[in-house]
């Protein structure tokens, strides 16, 4: 018996303001089933829809940030990527991926592996050679598909929500054009290419 993995269908767009309250859902929702154990309940449950979609409004109009949402059939947002100049870390790093974010139903069938590379592929088209991202150190899921992307841990820092100390750890990858290829190199071997 063959053993084939189901890719999801989905359309990838550029966000606008106008986006920002779909962003803030796939962000909050996917905040509460990803970070339940790393991250304070108090501080999970305080988390609102309306706050976070008035930083995705700013953000998003930010001609300099690119953020692009990924909707299935029925226009739906299952995800989303944000990326831009570096905010924060090594100064080596031109570009930094801020947030990738798919709703639990729809991870693990290349809907991450499609949004890095449309940002990706913005980063090159503006003339950013390499990038970098912050990842919670518990967050192991996600650790390991950076590190498969040939990502390498470059820094550390924490900071505090609630009380409770959180760690981060940046990833980085000096030449955006490798990344690229691993990339589409997985896509393809997925069948999406
Ligand atoms: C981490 C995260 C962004 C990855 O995105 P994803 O859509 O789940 O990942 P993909 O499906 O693209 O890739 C995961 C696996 O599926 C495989 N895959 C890639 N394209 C595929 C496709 N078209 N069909 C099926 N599988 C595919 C990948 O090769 C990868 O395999 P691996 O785990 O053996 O490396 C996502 O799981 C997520 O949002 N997690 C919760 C929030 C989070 O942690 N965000 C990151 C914060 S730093």
């Amino acid at each position: 018996m063959s053993e084939t993995r189901e890719t999801a269908v989905v359309q990838v767009l550029r966000a606008a303001s106008g986006d920002a309250d779909a962003i803030a859902q796939v962000k909050v929702d996917t905040w509460r089933t990803t970070y339940r154990s790393m991250v304070p309940d108090r501080y999970l449950e305080r988390m609102s829809y309306a706050a976070h979609a008035e930083d995705w409004s700013r953000i998003a109009g930010d001609p300099a940030t690119f953020v692009y949402v990924a909707e299935d059939g029925v226009g739906q947002a299952v995800g989303f990527v944000a990326g831009g100049p570096r905010w924060n870390g090594p100064e080596r790093y031109a570009a930094e991926l801020y947030a990738l974010y798919i709703r639990a139903e729809h991870q693990g069938r290349g809907v991450g592996t499609r949004l890095m590379e449309t940002l990706v592929t913005a980063f090159e088209r503006t003339g950013y050679s390499s990038m970098l991202l912050w990842a919670l150190i518990e967050n192991h899921r996600a650790r390991a598909f950076y590190e498969k992307l040939a990502g390498v841990a470059i820094a550390a820092q924490g900071f505090e929500i609630d009380g409770v100390r959180i760690g981060e750890i940046a990833y980085g990858w000096e030449q955006t054009g490798t990344l690229l290829d691993r990339l589409c190199n997985r896509d393809r071997a997925a069948g999406t290419g």
